[in-house]
C-alpha cells in the first residue's frame, strides 16, 4: 500500500515537473512527453545570404516538417571576418548527427564554412562558437558571443536550470521506483542497433557537413552515395585506404586547368574521414539523379532525338578530356587525358538528358615533354578492351591512349543505338553480352576481339533508316581493327550534330523513324575522318 501510494504521489510530481518546464523548451505538454512528436512539428529560422530582401521575399521561418522521416533538426553556416560572424545558410537540418543537442553549437572548427545543428524550435536562432567534441590544438573562442539583454539572460539561467532541477528529479524519483519494482521489472528495451552497412561520418575530421543518404553505386574502388550538402544533393564517392591512389589520381585530374566543362562531372571537393585506423578518403562531385548511362539504358528506351543528345554531348565531353589547351598569356595549359576505362557506367545522365563522363581514377595525362608516368596497358574493364590491350601490346603513346578510348566509346554508342525507340529497340545488353555473357574472362575476350575480330550485332534493319545507317558507319569506325583507322571524339561529336540537324523527324507522329520523315544530306558533307586531334 505504502509502495503504491508513493508511486502515485512520484508520477504525480513527475506530471507536475514536465508540465511546469514545457512551456520553458517552447513545446506544448503533449509535445513535451515524445520526442517522435515534437519531431513532426518542427520549425527554424531561415535564412540564405543569396536572398536579397529588397528585391524578392527571403522567408525568416522555416517549417521542417514532411522533409524527411529522419530526425528533424536545424542548422546554421557562418563564416569568421573581421567585424564578428557573418551567416551564410539558416534552416531546417534533416539528419540524426545532432540529436539531443539543444543549442546550435560549433561541430568543427577547421573548415572556413562554420557549420553547427541543433534539435529543437528556433534552435539555430543563436550560434554557440566554442568547438564541441573536438579536441583541437588551436584554442577556441570563448562559448556564446552574442550579446543578451537582461530579461534573456533571466531566460537562458531559467531554461538551463529549471529543466536541469525537473530532470534530476524525475531521475532520482524513477531510480527510486525502479528499486522498490526491480524484482518485479522483467522487459528489457532492446538498445538501438547500428547499421553497419552505413558509413559512420566522424564530425572530427570533416570540413563539409555530408550527411550520406542513400548508396546508389558500387564499383571497382569504393562505393558512391547520394548526400546532402547544405541544401544540395551532391555524390559522394568513397574510396578504402588502399584504393589512395586512384583517390589522388582522380582529384588531380578533376584539379587540372580548364576541367570545368558541361560534359565533364563537376567536382566539388576531397576529404579525408575516419581516424588512424579506419580512414576512408572522400570524392564529393555534382549528383545526376537519372544515375549511369549503362544505368538509365537498362530501364528506360531513347527517342531519336534523345539519343542524338546523348551522344554527341557524351563524344563532346571525351573531345574536350582528349584535347590539348595550349598555354596562352596568363593561361594555364591543359594536358590531353586519356579516360582509359571508358564505359557507359562511367557516363552519367543529366536531367536534360545529356552526358558527362566520370570516373577519372585510371587516367593518364600527357603533359608536353613530360613522361606521363605509369602506362602499363592491361588497365580498364575486360568487355570494353581495346584489341591493342587484348593484344598484350606494350608502350603505348598518347594518341594510341586516344585510340584506346575510342574504341570504347563505339561500344557505348553501340548500347544506347540498341536501346532507340526509332528502331525496334531491343532489351538492353551490355557490349559482347550476347556473345559471351556477364563475365568474360581474358582469353574469351582475346579470342573474340582479337582472333575472331568480333563485335557487337548491327540489326540489318537498322541499315533501312538512311539516319541510322550513318551513325552505324560512324559507330563501325570507332572500333575498327585497325587503331589507327578510327575516328577521333571531336569527328564522332561533328558527325553526330551533323546527323541531328539534318535528319529531321516529325514528332507529331509515331516514334518510330518513316523513311519518308528523314532527310539525310549527301555524305560528301560529313566532317572528315581526320582526327582533329589524333
Ligand atoms: N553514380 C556515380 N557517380 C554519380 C553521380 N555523380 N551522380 C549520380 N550517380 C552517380
Amino acid at each position: 500500500m505504502a509502495v503504491g501510494l508513493g508511486s502515485v504521489w512520484s508520477l504525480l510530481l513527475t506530471a507536475l515537473v514536465i508540465h511546469l518546464a514545457a512551456p520553458l523548451f517552447g513545446k506544448s505538454e503533449s509535445t513535451a512527453v515524445g520526442d517522435a512528436v515534437s519531431q513532426q512539428s518542427i520549425q527554424c529560422e531561415k535564412y540564405d545570404h543569396m536572398c536579397d530582401p529588397s528585391r524578392q521575399h527571403c522567408p525568416t521561418v522555416e517549417n521542417c516538417t514532411g522533409l524527411s522521416e529522419l530526425p528533424q533538426q536545424c542548422y546554421a553556416s557562418w563564416m569568421n571576418n573581421s567585424d564578428g560572424i557573418k551567416f551564410v545558410f539558416k534552416g531546417c537540418w534533416v539528419g540524426d548527427s545532432c540529436v539531443g543537442q539543444k543549442e546550435c553549437v560549433l561541430k568543427s572548427n577547421r573548415a572556413s564554412v562554420k557549420f553547427c545543428c541543433c534539435e529543437g524550435m528556433f534552435c539555430n536562432r543563436h550560434v554557440n562558437y566554442s568547438v564541441s567534441h573536438v579536441t583541437t590544438t588551436t584554442p577556441s573562442t570563448p562559448t556564446v558571443i552574442r550579446k543578451q539583454g537582461g530579461a534573456q539572460l533571466i531566460r537562458t539561467v531559467m531554461y538551463s536550470i529549471v529543466p536541469l532541477f525537473g530532470f534530476a528529479f524525475i531521475i532520482v524519483v524513477v531510480f527510486w521506483m525502479w528499486r522498490r519494482h526491480q524484482r518485479s521489472y522483467n522487459s528489457h528495451e532492446p538498445l538501438p542497433t547500428v547499421d553497419p552497412a552505413i558509413p559512420t561520418t566522424p564530425s572530427e575530421t570533416a570540413l563539409y557537413p555530408l550527411q550520406l543518404i542513400e548508396l546508389r553505386a558500387r564499383g571497382r574502388f569504393g562505393s558512391v552515395w547520394k548526400a546532402q550538402l547544405w541544401e544540395n544533393y551532391v555524390a559522394v564517392k568513397i574510396f578504402p585506404l588502399q584504393d589512395k591512389h586512384s583517390w589522388s589520381v582522380e582529384q588531380e585530374i578533376y584539379n587540372l586547368a580548364h576541367m570545368k566543362h558541361d560534359n565533364i562531372l563537376n567536382f566539388i571537393a576531397v576529404e579525408k574521414r575516419g581516424d588512424n585506423l579506419n580512414v576512408e578518403l572522400w570524392l564529393i562531385t555534382e549528383f545526376h539523379e537519372l544515375g549511369s548511362l549503362a544505368d538509365y539504358l537498362k530501364g528506360n528506351t531513347v527517342t531519336w532525338t534523345e539519343m542524338c543528345k546523348m551522344a554527341e554531348s557524351m563524344a563532346l565531353g571525351l573531345a574536350y578530356l582528349h584535347d590539348e589547351i595550349p598555354a596562352g598569356k596568363g593561361r594555364e595549359a591543359k594536358p590531353a587525358v586519356a579516360h582509359r576505362d571508358f564505359k557507359s557506367k562511367n557516363v552519367l545522365i543529366k536531367s536534360d538528358l545529356s552526358a558527362c563522363i566520370a570516373d577519372f581514377g585510371l587516367a593518364l595525362k600527357f603533359e608536353p615533354g613530360k613522361s606521363p608516368g605509369e602506362t602499363h596497358g592491361l588497365v580498364g574493364t575486360r568487355r570494353y578492351m581495346a584489341p591493342e590491350i587484348l593484344e598484350g601490346a606494350i608502350c603505348f603513346n598518347r594518341d594510341a591512349f586516344l585510340r584506346i578510348d575510342m574504341y570504347a566509346c563505339g561500344l557505348v554508342l553501340w548500347e544506347i543505338m540498341t536501346r532507340c525507340s526509332a528502331l525496334k529497340a531491343e532489351e538492353y545488353q551490355l557490349p559482347f553480352e550476347e556473345e559471351i555473357g556477364l563475365h568474360p574472362t581474358l582469353e574469351q575476350m582475346q579470342d573474340l576481339v582479337v582472333v575472331r575480330k568480333v563485335r557487337p550485332a548491327i540489326k540489318d534493319h537498322w541499315l533501312l533508316h538512311p539516319g541510322l545507317s550513318l551513325l552505324v558507319s560512324t559507330v563501325e569506325e570507332c572500333w575498327d581493327q585497325d587503331a589507327e583507322a578510327r575516328l577521333s571524339a571531336g569527328c564522332v561529336q561533328a558527325r553526330i550534330a551533323q546527323l541531328a540537324r539534318s535528319v529531321n523527324i516529325s514528332t507529331s507522329t509515331s516514334n518510330l523513324i518513316q523513311p519518308s520523315q528523314i532527310v539525310v544530306v549527301p555524305s560528301g558533307e560529313l566532317p572528315p575522318k581526320d582526327a582533329p586531334s589524333l
